[in-house]
C-alpha cells in the first residue's frame, strides 16, 4: 500500500545575529572546502549572518587571500547553488592568514588580526585539523589572550582513539578553556532528523508510554554507506570504523533513542540525560556481541586493501556491528543492533523500532508495528507499519506503511546548523568531555577485540559479512529496507 505523505508546515527560522569572527584552522583542506565554505554560504545567502561577521580563513599553505580564495571558488562553490556574483558576494567576509597551527609564533599575526575586528561578540576557533594539534593550538591562543569569555573553540572529531588519549586531549584543552567554550562536534547532532527523534519522543503523547521493554521487542541501528573509503584511505587506515562512526554517531543516536527524558533542552539537561544512558550500558562482551568485517574486491569494487594508500596487509575494520543492552528499567532486556559499514548494498542513517505483538491477538497474521525513523537530510522520513484489514476473509490483515516526511522546504545541513550553533555560543549539540570519555570506555572491550581478531571479509556492495546475521535474536534480522 503506498504510503500517505503528509508534509508539516515550515517554520520560520530563528535568526542567528552576532557580530563574529570564525577562524577556520585548517581552511585549505578537505572538510573545509566540501562542507564549512558551503555550509557558511549557505547560511549566509539564507540571511543567518550577522552582516559585519568575519570569517578568517587560515592553513599552513602560504597563499595570498586572493590565492585563497580562487580556490574556494573552485572547490567549495560547487557544493552550493550560488552563482559566480553571489559567491563573490559572500567572498566579502573571508579573510585569509598563513598560519602553522603548530608554531606559536604565527599566532601573534593571528592575535593581531582579531584584534583589528574589535567589534566581535563572538570569536570561533574552528579546530578542523589532527588531534594532536588541538592542545598545542589552544595553548597558543591562551597566550595571545584568545581564550576570553566570548571565544569558543570547536574540535573536530575524532578525538582521540581510545579513552587515554581521548582524556589527554580533554585535560589539554581545559587548561586553557573553560567546558562551556568548547564544542566537540559530531555532525550528526546537526541532522534535522536527529533533532526530529527528540521532537517525536517528548513532543508528542503517542509514543513515549511505548518506548520501554514491555513494548518495544528490539532497536536497530545502522549507519550505511554504499561508498568506500575513497581518497581518504591513508586517514581511515589507521581509524576504522568503531572509532569513525561508532564511538560519535552511532553513540549518539543510540542516547537520543534510549535516554530518559531530560530536564529541558539545555545543554547540560540534555547531556546529563546522554550520559546516564551511557553509564546504563552493560559492559559489552566482544566474544558473543561484535563482529567487524573489510570489504573485498566484488564484481568490479575494489576491495579496501587494494584502496589508494591502504597496505595491502591492513587488518582496519570497515564495518562494525554490536549488540547492547541497557541495564536500566526501561530497557532491560531489549537488544539494541548498531551496525555501520562502508561500500554496503544501500545507503542508510536509520533507527529501526520492532514493537512486540499484542498479547492474544485476534488476527495472528498481523506483522508486529515497527517504526522506521530515517535521518539522512535527503531521506529524513518516518515510516509506521500498521496492520489494516483487507475485504477479504474475517482476519485477514495486511501490513501499511503511515509515511511521514518531516522535510520542510529548505533543509540546512548538519554543519550550517553546528557552524551557528557554535556562533551563537550555545553547546546543547556538542559533546560534553564526560559524555565522550565514557563512551571510549564502554567501548574498550570492542578496541581490545579489533587489535586480537582479523575483521571478517565481505564482498563490496553486499550487507556485511555474513557473521553479523547471528547478532540478532531469534525472529529479529537486521533491517534492509521497506
Ligand atoms: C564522518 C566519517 O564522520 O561521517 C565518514 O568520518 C562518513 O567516514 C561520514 O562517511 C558519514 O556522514 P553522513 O552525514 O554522510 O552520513
Amino acid at each position: 500500500m503506498a504510503a500517505p505523505f503528509i508534509r508539516p508546515v515550515p517554520k520560520p527560522m530563528q535568526s542567528e545575529q552576532k557580530n563574529f569572527d570564525l577562524i577556520l584552522f585548517g581552511a585549505t583542506g578537505d572538510l573545509s572546502m566540501r562542507k564549512l565554505l558551503p555550509a557558511l554560504y549557505d547560511a549566509h545567502a539564507a540571511g543567518r549572518l550577522h552582516p559585519k561577521g568575519r570569517i578568517l580563513g587560515a592553513s599552513r599553505s602560504r597563499l595570498t587571500r586572493g590565492q585563497f580564495l580562487a580556490k574556494a571558488a573552485a572547490e567549495a562553490r560547487p557544493h552550493t547553488a550560488a552563482t559566480p556574483a553571489e559567491w563573490d558576494a559572500f567572498c566579502q567576509r573571508i579573510d585569509y592568514l598563513p598560519l602553522d597551527i603548530g608554531n606559536p609564533q604565527d599566532f601573534a599575526a593571528l592575535a593581531a588580526e582579531i584584534r583589528g575586528k574589535a567589534d566581535s561578540e563572538s570569536i570561533v576557533f574552528y579546530l578542523s585539523a589532527a588531534p594532536q594539534f588541538f592542545v598545542p593550538a589552544c595553548r597558543s591562543l591562551a597566550a595571545h589572550g584568545l581564550n576570553g569569555a566570548n571565544t569558543r573553540v570547536v574540535l573536530e572529531k575524532p578525538l582521540g582513539t581510545d579513552l587515554e588519549s581521548c582524556r589527554l586531549i580533554n585535560d589539554g584543552v581545559a587548561q586553557y578553556f573553560q567546558e562551556r567554550q568548547i564544542l566537540r562536534i559530531d555532525h550528526y547532532l546537526g541532522k534535522n532528523g536527529l533533532h526530529n527523534l527528540l521532537a517525536l519522543r517528548f513532543g508528542n503523547s503517542l509514543f513515549e508510554p511505548l518506548w520501554n521493554n514491555r513494548h518495544i521487542r528490539s532497536v536497530q541501528i545502522t549507519l550505511a554507506e554504499t561508498l568506500g573509503v575513497e581518497a581518504r584511505g591513508e586517514f581511515y587506515n589507521g581509524i576504522g570504523a568503531l572509532r569513525d562512526m561508532v564511538q560519535n554517531h552511532i553513540m549518539q543516536i543510540l542516547c537520543l533513542t534510549a535516554m530518559e527524558r531530560p530536564q529541558s533542552l539545555d545543554a547540560d539537561a540534555l547531556r546529563d540525560a546522554k550520559l546516564q544512558l551511557i553509564r546504563d550500558l552493560l559492559p559489552l562482551d566482544p566474544a558473543a556481541d561484535a563482529v567487524f568485517g573489510q570489504y573485498t574486491f566484488s564484481d568490479g569494487l575494489k576491495g579496501y586493501t587494494q584502496e589508494h594508500k591502504v597496505p595491502p596487509e591492513s587488518r582496519t575494520e570497515t564495518y562494525a556491528a554490536l549488540r547492547a543492552f541497557i541495564g536500566n528499567p526501561r530497557w532491560a532486556g531489549v537488544p539494541f543492533y548498531l551496525r555501520t559499514g562502508k561500500r554496503l548494498s544501500r545507503r542508510a542513517a536509520e533507527i529501526v523500532i520492532a514493537f512486540k505483538p499484542p498479547a492474544d491477538t485476534l488476527f495472528p497474521a498481523a506483522l508486529p508495528n515497527r517504526l522506521v525513523i530515517s535521518l539522512q537530510a535527503d531521506d529524513e522520513t518516518l515510516h509506521l507499519r500498521l496492520n489494516v484489514k483487507t475485504p477479504d476473509g474475517a482476519q485477514n490483515t495486511a501490513p501499511a506503511e503511515l509515511g511521514f516526511d518531516t522535510r520542510p522546504g529548505r533543509r540546512p545541513s548538519a554543519y550550517e546548523t553546528l557552524l551557528l550553533e557554535a556562533l551563537a555560543g550555545r553547546a546543547a549539540l556538542f559533546n560534553r568531555r564526560d559524555e565522550l570519555e565514557a563512551a571510549w570506555a564502554w567501548l574498550a572491550p570492542a578496541l581490545e577485540a579489533l587489535r586480537q581478531n582479523p575483521p571478517h571479509p565481505y564482498p563490496a556492495g553486499s550487507t556485511g559479512p555474513a557473521a553479523a546475521n547471528s547478532l540478532p535474536a531469534a525472529g529479529d534480522a537486521w533491517f534492509e529496507g521497506i
